[in-house]
């Protein structure tokens, strides 16, 4: 690659052994994909993750003096405050969350602690360069509000935070965010967890590309997030159109950059229900609901607090989220009212972190696939619903 003086430099350690170490990675994964050069980033966001590589990786760079240029956002950690009453932990564990937030406070994160930074504090403009890791963020910042990303690991993007560039390549390249498959939606979307299900749907039928939705009509911010969110859990996509939602697919030549699509597939009622069924354990008593994966946003808890209001639910119901939406459901009034239901709402924690053992080998009911789909591995089963369904579960202790 050809790199400009300064970032020689980068490499070379005039700025010390972190941002060697960023550099050097940038570069290995510029030359895998045959960048001729680095851009300059904007923003950033890294989706840590408590676990051991990350930890290790986001320490070495702290120790070599390391510091952000273009401080991320982070994603959820483990809230060891609101979590000391309800769940155990272990020392190992304990000692890691610990540490990763030591890490990344030393490195100059912004500590968001949240999965949707783009619909809170890290908005982009159209067109703007930046490194985003997390699932539905990277397609948000791509198709949403076409800003470009590359879909980043946690470690590429805390490098690009920390030198302030990123190679040029792959989704920041006008001719790679030209649609591939056309996704002909047939199926009635009824409300924001009908995207989820077309977003878990969609890579199953269509396989690898960009896809090219037809057919859907105004969706919400929270219909996009699940879309992206589950498009990625099911596939790989960094980026997909919408004609006439999206910004880059006004029409759907403009969406194929006036190619014929590669391949053409049609999704059914049929196809989300089968799907529904395939992912969703047997209905009955349950003992939990779970919601935030991604987070929700304030018209979701919204949604919740008026469903809940003056009953008494008869399964345990948890809704992570951010900080900030935390904060205005305690503002509004709606953290009361779900906490005297005896709900609760969290902050800064994720559904795949290890603050659930009390929930393992139980069944629960989730208006998300990645929920269901990440938890196995915990020992937890759900059945999907839409949020009211599942909100109405919770208050009867069964699913139908
Ligand atoms: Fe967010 Fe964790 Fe789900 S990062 S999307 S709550 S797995």
């Amino acid at each position: 690659m050809e790199l400009t003086h300064e970032e020689q430099q980068m490499l070379d350690g005039k700025y010390g052994e972190g941002v060697a170490i960023a550099m050097k990675v940038q570069v290995a994964v510029g030359e895998a994909f045959g960048a001729e050069r680095m851009v300059e980033i904007s923003r950033a966001h890294v989706a840590l993750s408590n676990q051991d590589a990350d930890l290790w990786f986001a320490e070495k760079l702290v120790n070599g003096g390391a510091r952000c240029r273009i401080s991320p956002t982070v994603n959820p950690g483990f809230n060891l405050e609101y979590f000391q009453d309800v769940t155990t932990i272990s020392p190992e564990d304990e000692s890691v969350i610990k540490r990763t937030r030591a890490a990344y406070k030393a490195i100059g994160a912004i500590l968001t602690y949240s999965c949707t930074p783009y619909l809170e504090e890290n908005i982009p403009r159209f067109g703007e360069i930046t490194a985003y890791s997390e699932s539905s963020a990277t397609p948000y910042m791509n198709s949403v509000y076409g800003a470009r990303t590359n879909r980043e690991s946690a470690q590429s993007a805390l490098c690009a935070a920390v030198t302030g560039r990123t190679p040029l390549y792959g989704f920041l390249l006008d001719a790679n965010r030209k649609g591939q498959v056309l996704v002909e939606v047939q199926a009635t979307l009824r409300d924001d967890s009908d995207y989820s299900m077309l977003g878990y749907c969609a890579p199953k039928k269509m396989g690898f590309g960009v896809p090219v939705f037809t057919g859907i009509d105004n969706p919400s911010p929270e219909g996009l997030m699940n879309l992206g969110a589950q498009l990625n859990t099911a596939g790989a996509v960094t980026m997909y159109h919408i004609v006439g939602v999206t910004p880059e697919a006004r029409t759907l030549e403009a969406a194929f950059q006036g190619e014929e699509p590669q391949k053409r597939v049609v999704i059914t009622d049929q196809d989300l229900q089968e799907m529904r069924q395939a992912l969703s354990a047997s209905t009955g008593k349950i003992d939990f609901a779970m919601f935030g994966c991604p987070h929700l946003t304030i018209g979701q808890v919204a949604q919740i607090a008026g469903q809940v209001e003056g009953k008494r639910l008869q399964a345990e119901l948890w809704i992570c989220t951010s900080f900030q939406t935390k904060e205005l459901a305690s503002r509004m009034g709606f953290m009361d009212v779900i906490s005297r239901a005896g709900g609760h709402i969290v902050e800064d924690s994720c559904v795949d972190q290890p603050c659930w053992h009390h929930l393992y080998g139980k069944k629960g009911v989730t208006d998300s696939p990645k929920c269901a789909y990440y938890t196995k591995r915990r020992n937890m089963e759900f059945v999907l619903r839409s949020i009211p369904e599942c909100v109405d579960a919770a208050i009867r202790g069964e699913v139908a």
